[in-house]
């Protein structure tokens, strides 16, 4: 595989020559261009010497190799790191003063921008505004790692490990069978887990919702939250960066996942709506009520011994899981959806069948059935339990695959699924 690293001009420049070092080890073939900052950091002495190329900054050194526009048109993955405020302004603004930035606006390979700044820096409206623009065309920016910075300080802004820079860039290509063009792939021993979620970015709903009935009272249902914070924890684990859309949860949301606090089903369709662009999986493991009061009162509904008991007539909420499938349809075709659905079976049908029509009239490419109610001895077999054991349904008509053991083990399973189908995509 034809690798671009660009180099940007950060003090942790030093660890692009170990980030090299894992692709060429790994039998891929690296041009390094740091920008002309970089080489403040490191010189080009070293680039060239760990990559075997000659090392190029300036789009008008070696003019006869039209090296503007071949890198990037060559690459197979581009991969920048460090990234700085200025090369993902420049990269947003779509500048080109340098080999490295026209090798960005050329490249039509995955590309993947590895950020490192100080704290204040990462966080200023500017950086984030550039970082949300070049997520939204598709480049994969990775979140910088929490740690000590440059001086003293510490705090979100350290260039990930390169480790992790490798792992998130072969996760983009799919892996060692992505390359159908001969390349030389990464193998055995390439640092990639099978299961990386590295540079994905992942929403998870969570929890049950609350439908308000009057300023105390609500509609509520028996979730826990438990297997939804399982499968942000297990994303999380896989390098995915992840958010929490949390409705009622009865456990606390794991650390290092952003979480959006959310009551009802209307306030939940709102929150994931809003953060599924970008996204490249939403999972709907939230119980979101199918239905809420009609009214709620501004003031709590007084119990009087001389009033008539009140009525509660219920409306139909919005179903989430499609609105979510018919967006994701029209503007991000490649974002993959995934379902929960508690079912029970009845005298008509199996809780597998009805699972099965749900999944063909929601659109999603997974739905995750889960057997609710009593089992065989009359315990509650999932709500508020720490196991679960469900078949993970695909829409493409491969074979159910079952699941079962601790809610992690669970989410576990549900997320190599996932990384499973991310990977056979970016072969396709
Ligand atoms: C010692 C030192 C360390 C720096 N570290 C960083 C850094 O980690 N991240 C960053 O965005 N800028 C950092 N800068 C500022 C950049 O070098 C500066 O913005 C430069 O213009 C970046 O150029 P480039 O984006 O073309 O590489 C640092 C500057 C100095 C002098």
């Amino acid at each position: 595989m034809r690798v671009v690293l660009g180099v940007g001009g950060g003090i942790a420049a030093y660890k692009a020559a170990l980030l090299l070092r894992l692709f060429t080890e790994a039998g891929h073939s690296v041009t390094a261009v740091p920008t002309e900052a970089a080489l403040s950091f490191v010189g080009k002495a070293t680039w060239e010497a760990l990559s075997g190329k000659p090392v190029r900054t300036d789009v008008f050194e070696a003019v006869e190799t039209v090296n503007h526009v071949r890198l990037g048109h060559e690459a197979d993955l581009v991969v920048v790191a460090p990234a700085t405020a200025d090369l993902l302004a420049r990269a947003a603004g779509g500048h080109a003063d340098d080999l490295l930035t026209n090798t960005l606006l050329m490249a039509h390979c995955p590309v993947l921008l590895a950020p490192a700044m100080h704290t204040e820096m990462w966080r200023h409206p500017a950086t984030q505004a550039n970082v949300a623009l070049l997520r939204e065309r598709g480049v994969h920016v990775l979140d910088p790692a929490v740690g000590r910075l440059t001086g003293a300080d510490s705090g979100p802004g350290r260039l990930p490990e390169p480790e992790e820079i490798f792992s998130a860039a072969l996760a983009l290509v799919g892996g060692p069978s992505a390359d159908d063009a001969g390349h030389l792939p990464g193998g055995p021993g390439t640092g990639r887990p099978s299961d990386s979620l590295a540079g994905r970015r992942v929403v998870v709903s969570a929890g049950g919702t609350r439908e308000p009935l009057d300023p105390v009272r609500f509609l509520g249902n028996r979730s826990s939250g438990k297997q939804g914070a399982a499968l942000a924890r297990a994303a999380l684990a896989a390098g995915a960066d992840v958010t929490l859309v949390a409705a009622h949860m009865d456990v606390p949301p794991p650390e290092g996942a952003r979480v959006v606090s959310v009551g009802s089903a209307l306030e939940l369709r709102e929150a994931m709506l809003a953060e599924a662009p970008g996204a490249d999986v939403l999972v709907m493991a939230a119980a979101v009520a199918d239905f809420r009061p009609s009214e709620q009162q501004a003031s709590k509904i007084k119990k009087r011994d001389d009033a008539a008991d009140p009525i509660i007539t219920l409306v139909r909420n919005p179903d989430v899981l499609v609105e979510l499938v018919q967006r994701r349809n029209a503007a991000q075709p490649g974002q993959l959806i995934v379902g929960f659905a508690a079912e029970t079976g009845d005298d008509a049908s199996s809780a597998f069948d009805y699972g099965m029509a749900k999944l063909a009239r929601k659109g999603c490419e997974l739905l995750v059935l889960n057997e609710v109610g009593a089992d065989a001895a009359g315990s509650e077999r999932v709500f508020g339990q720490d196991s679960n054991a469900v078949l993970i349904l695909a829409r493409d008509g491969g074979e159910p695959e079952h699941a079962a053991g601790s809610k992690d083990e669970v989410a576990a399973a549900v997320v190599r699924r996932i990384t499973r189908e991310l990977a056979a995509r970016a072969t396709q």
